[in-house]
């Protein structure tokens, strides 16, 4: 069978420095190995949202209102949609994710738990553009995207999908968004490198899902995770580096790395809530209320038009 072509990946191979976007990292082991990193004891953003959406939850169900169209960009295993769903009780929920299999799964596991919830999985890659089926109604949109998935993108590129998000509700819409908040460094690097080793696996697989995608030849232990805060630019930055001189060879190309060269695989942007809710403005969501946890390390916005 022909590959796609893939052009991104081996065009971010062949950049120096090189680069992958951390969409790969989802196939369905990257899927189930996130999953795990949400349970993680270092990995505080999952937790700390449930448990801030848990605190104000009255108040969060009447900013937005019940019967809601809800459609979850990045839905996962749709455990924050279950209880979302549970509490706003939403006219119906549309799931969409880059990992379809693992999707479709959870979306019948919310089924099963939430019976007559009219509930979708949609496969889309986020980062072309959310294309909704004509069928889901325009009229009552809340758009949500929990666990600082925003963080991915640079700040422009954040703009851009937050107006994209804009474009996908009308004046009577919504957008329920969690963000990570800047705080101290071991805290936030211990969060991406942590003890057990499930980041830096969670990592090195992405590896494995480029070589299906490429047909390239990557050997997963001949790479190191790295994971540090550039305070420069308020991110988490993670690294796959070559730990010896190595040739990897795809259809049609390949590169040498020398020991020590790295693949920059993610960033995750740590903005503070008035950085963040300046973003939102310029995004066409000028009103914004949002719950932040006593220690101030995660958000939770309801933005409006
Ligand atoms: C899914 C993008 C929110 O940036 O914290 C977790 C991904 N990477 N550990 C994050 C991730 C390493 C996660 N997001």
């Amino acid at each position: 069978m022909l590959l796609p072509r893939y052009t991104d990946i081996t065009h971010g191979l062949a950049r120096r420095p090189a680069h992958i976007s951390p969409k790969y990292f989802y196939d369905q082991r990257g899927s189930e190995l996130f999953e795990a990193i949400t349970r993680l004891p270092e990995y505080y953003p999952t937790r700390t949202e449930t448990a801030l959406m848990r605190q104000h939850a009255q108040a969060i169900a009447r900013a937005v209102g019940p019967g809601r169209v809800l459609v979850e960009l990045g839905a996962g295993n749709c455990q924050k949609a279950r209880a979302l769903c549970a509490l706003i009780r939403p006219a119906c929920f549309v799931g969409v994710d880059i990992s379809d299999d693992f999707l479709e799964e959870a979306v019948a596991g919310l089924r099963a738990a939430l019976p007559g919830l009219d509930a979708r999985a949609l496969a889309g890659d986020l980062t072309q553009g959310v294309d909704l089926p004509r069928d889901i109604p325009r009229a009552g949109r809340l758009i949500f995207y929990p666990g600082s998935s925003i963080g991915n993108f640079d700040p422009p590129q954040a703009v851009e999908l937050l107006t994209h998000m804009r474009e996908l509700v009308d004046a009577d819409g919504g957008l329920l968004i969690g963000i990570d908040l800047p705080k101290d460094v071991a805290v936030l690097e211990a969060a991406y490198d942590d003890a057990a080793g499930v980041t830096a696996e969670f990592n090195r697989n992405m590896l494995r899902h480029i070589n299906r995608l490429i047909g390239s030849d990557f050997d997963t232990d001949q790479w190191l995770h790295r994971a540090f805060f550039n305070a420069r630019d308020s991110r988490i930055e993670m690294h796959l580096e070559a730990r010896e001189d190595l040739q990897v060879r795809w259809s049609g190309g390949g590169r040498f790395f020398e020991r020590g060269e790295r693949i920059h695989t993610e960033n995750s942007y740590k903005y503070p809530l008035p950085v963040f809710t300046g973003m939102l403005a310029r995004a066409g969501f000028s009103q914004a209320q949002a719950w932040t946890d006593e220690r101030g390390w995660f958000a939770v916005v309801h933005a409006r038009p």
